[in-house]
């Protein structure tokens, strides 16, 4: 048992801060080290996230709050800032990152990743393809899962958004993993020159028409592997399954949405929150069949599938999907703001923290309040 009253957070031994000093890499436990981000919720519920930098300081209308007071303190410690307001300090979760890191195009969320990596069977050392790569939200997710012994391909068409995807990644590990691969193409093109034929364990596939890139896919799978794709409208979930049903080549598709109704459970006020995200998107998974195998019959009436010509593949716009598109100008923003933040994680190159003015805090994500500083991103969806 400690006998250190909780209300007064410790530093960590002598030998343990010497270490932490010269740490940069984000840690996902222990005591707070040089590099690490934390969360920090001060007065009202605001929230900041900074990386944390000997000498440096959060500056707030509430106060100023030294990073040195956290550095070697367990998570989830409470500190005073200058003013006398507490804050308490917790790294932030994947979760909490991916929800508030710089965004190129729309993400993935966490209640859907979770189900992908469950429904996918992502696991530790398996080789896995993701395209697009989008902001790298998903990326994370299959990196934690695929582990330091599995490899994860990301395919990305658009550059700008395969940086942005990069330098979120980098934020967050405070390094690029050696176990993440990018390519900037087609994933029709790209996937058949990175993976030979029958080499990998599961596909995700997240983009507009994924129906497109199902015959590469099978190709490159391995028999029994995993084909997933995640799509936002019933439209495209009805093109795609048939697709994948005419090759033959899979088992039948399912398919599935998440909901998740968070509860407010206060005293005798229990009930579901009023608000939730009522949709996000659709999965559909298959099963790659052994070369030659022919699915048995399945015991059950044939649907007659929908007919769909080439000119329904004009239709899959972004805006006809729905989703939102970003203008250039706020796109270049985003890769600013991503390739800054991953600069500041992983101390390579960028301005530091030194050289900036001590308003100019640099690692505020996901911060949307007056006192922002320029590392603020704002949710674009
Ligand atoms: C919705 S975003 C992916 C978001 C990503 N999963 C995340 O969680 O951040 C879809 C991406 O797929 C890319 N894309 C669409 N078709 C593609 C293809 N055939 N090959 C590679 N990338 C593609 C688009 O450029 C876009 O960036």
């Amino acid at each position: 048992m400690s006998t250190v009253p909780e209300s007064q957070p410790t530093r960590a031994t002598s030998d343990q801060a010497s270490i932490d000093a010269t740490a940069t890499a984000p840690q996902p436990s222990g005591p707070f080290r040089v590099g690490d981000r934390a969360q920090l919720t001060g007065p009202k519920g605001k929230m900041h996230t900074v990386t944390l930098m000997p000498g440096k300081e959060l500056h707030t209308h509430n106060g100023v709050l030294a990073h040195d007071s956290l550095i070697g303190l367990p998570d989830g410690s409470v500190v005073t800032n200058s003013a006398g307001h507490e804050y308490l300090a917790l790294r932030p979760l994947l979760n909490d990152f991916v929800m508030s890191m710089p965004r190129g195009a729309a993400i993935v969320y966490p209640k859907d990743a979770a189900q992908i990596v469950a429904q996918a069977d992502i696991f530790p050392g398996a080789v896995v393809v993701e395209a697009g790569v989008g902001s790298g939200a998903l990326s994370l997710w299959l990196l934690r899962a695929v582990g330091p012994a599995g490899r994860l391909l990301s395919f990305e068409r658009r550059d700008e958004f395969a940086e942005v995807a990069e330098a979120n990644v980098s934020t967050f590990f405070g390094r690029v993993p050696e176990t993440w691969s990018v390519t900037v193409g087609d994933l029709v093109d790209q996937l058949p020159l990175a993976a030979p034929a029958g080499t990998v364990d599961r596909v995700v596939l997240d983009m507009l028409a994924p129906w497109e890139c199902i015959e590469v896919v099978a190709d490159a799978l391995k028999p029994g592997g995993v084909v997933l794709c995640y799509v936002a409208t019933a439209t495209q979930l009805s093109r795609v399954a048939e697709f994948i049903r005419s090759t033959g080549l899979f088992t039948e598709p399912i398919a599935s949405e998440t909901m998740v109704r968070g509860w407010h459970v206060q005293g005798l006020a229990v009930r579901p929150d009023h608000r939730m995200v009522a949709h996000t998107g659709f999965l559909i998974t298959a099963r790659r069949l052994a070369p030659g195998a022919v699915l048995p019959d399945v015991k059950r009436r044939k649907a007659k599938a929908p007919t769909y010509g080439d000119e329904d593949v004009e239709a899959w716009t972004p805006g006809a999907v729905g989703d939102r598109t970003i203008s250039d100008k706020n796109l270049r923003k985003r890769v600013r703001e991503a390739t800054q933040a991953a600069s500041w994680a992983t101390g390579d190159g960028g301005e530091t923290g030194q050289q900036r003015g001590v308003g100019d805090e640099p690692s505020q994500i996901g911060d949307s309040g007056a006192d922002a500083g320029p590392g603020t991103v704002d949710v674009i969806d």
